[in-house]
């Protein structure tokens, strides 16, 4: 069967090679194009993939009649830019997280969404893994009742990217907290059907990126003098429905985990739930029994973040309802 959607890759660095999978496994899709300012990782990035139309101009990219799809993978501050023009060139998109870096951006990018009757996602591929979804499916049924309180937290002791683009606020936006503090708060929102937030308590600093003798494990080098985005940020959120979250996010923080502590906790009136473990935590106080659930779970078949291509390009290909679609409810 010909993959009548084609897609164009906009930023062929590291995180684009994870979606390539996903595209080479849609039946709806295929990419054709591709495009980065830097010539040679672009050049190497085609040869890997068997694709030839490749250009360093992403405008002349999203100006192309063929191209159906475009997968946004470049630096945070560039995405609101070449997702509106993307849109505003009739194009579907698919955009890395953050989104962007500013809430003002992503209502812009929102508004040429609707504006265009184009679909545009961002690619929050937690979503995706097997664990997330039955957790959802178990918290969508009733499983905790009415979910009151979470605790979210994506804590790394030593993890954070010594490149600008990561670290120097005028290219990323900002720290950990739009970098990965993104996973787990979309996750515990998803969860918690997406109620609107009303107000945030919160703090962005970094008490550890300037001490002296500061090294980042990630290609082991020293942290650069002009890191100017936070290490640390942790905030409380109430919403409209009276529930509220704890969130914490660190790149750098003494920590009992070697890699990355990423965990969230839902508290409801019915029952409480982990994740990733996926346990659901039940307790009958009239009858003094205490139980704990573990959900089966099937190994998942393929990346979270190729899966979230192959469901994009069949969102694109039929329309909603996808098996993935987000909650109808949008908090921008
Ligand atoms: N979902 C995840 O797990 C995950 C993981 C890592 C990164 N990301 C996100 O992916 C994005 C890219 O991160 P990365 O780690 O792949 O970075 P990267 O530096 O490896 O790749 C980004 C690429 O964009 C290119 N680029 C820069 N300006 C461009 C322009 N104007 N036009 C075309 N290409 C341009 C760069 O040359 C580079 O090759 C970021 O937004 C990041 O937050 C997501």
């Amino acid at each position: 069967m010909s993959k009548r959607l084609k897609v164009a890759v906009i930023g062929t660095g590291g995180i684009s090679r994870t979606h390539m999978p996903g595209w080479e496994a849609s039946e709806y899709a295929e990419v054709v194009a591709g495009s980065d300012v830097n010539e040679i990782v672009l050049k190497e990035w085609g040869k890997a993939f068997g694709v030839t139309k490749l250009t360093t101009d992403w405008r002349e990219i999203i100006r192309d009649p063929e191209i159906d799809i475009i997968d946004i993978a470049t630096p945070n501050m560039l995405h609101a830019e070449q997702a509106i023009a993307s849109l505003e060139a009739g194009k579907n998109v698919i955009c890395e997280k953050p989104l962007a870096p500013t809430p003002g951006e992503i209502r812009k990018m929102i508004a040429a969404r609707d504006k265009t009757g184009k679909l545009l996602m961002t690619a929050q591929h937690f979503r995706f893994k097997g664990n997330s979804q039955a957790l959802k499916k178990e918290v969508d049924a009733g499983a905790l009742g009415d979910v009151y309180h979470a605790r979210a937290w994506m804590l790394r002791r030593n993890g954070l990217i010594p490149t600008p683009t990561f670290i120097r606020k005028e290219l990323s936006g900002g720290g950990p907290c739009i970098d990965i503090g993104v996973h787990i708060l979309d996750l515990t929102l998803w969860m918690m059907g997406n109620p609107n937030p009303v107000a945030v308590t919160g703090v962005a600093r970094a008490p550890l990126a300037h001490l002296p003798g500061q090294w980042a494990t990630w290609r082991n080098a020293a942290i650069p003098a002009d890191f100017d985005v936070e290490d640390f940020a942790a905030a409380f959120v109430r919403f409209d429905n009276g529930a509220t979250l704890v969130l914490e996010v660190s790149w750098l923080l003494h920590h009992d985990t070697d890699g990355e502590d990423m965990q969230m906790w839902l508290y409801g009136t019915d029952g409480g739930a982990h994740w990733p473990k996926d346990e659901i935590y039940t307790s009958n106080y009239e009858s003094r029994q205490l139980s704990n659930r573990l959900l089966k779970l099937t190994k998942d078949t393929m990346e979270p973040h190729a899966l979230e291509c192959v469901e994009f390009a069949r969102a694109v290909a039929e329309g909603f309802p996808s098996p993935f679609r987000p909650n109808s409810r949008c908090r921008c």
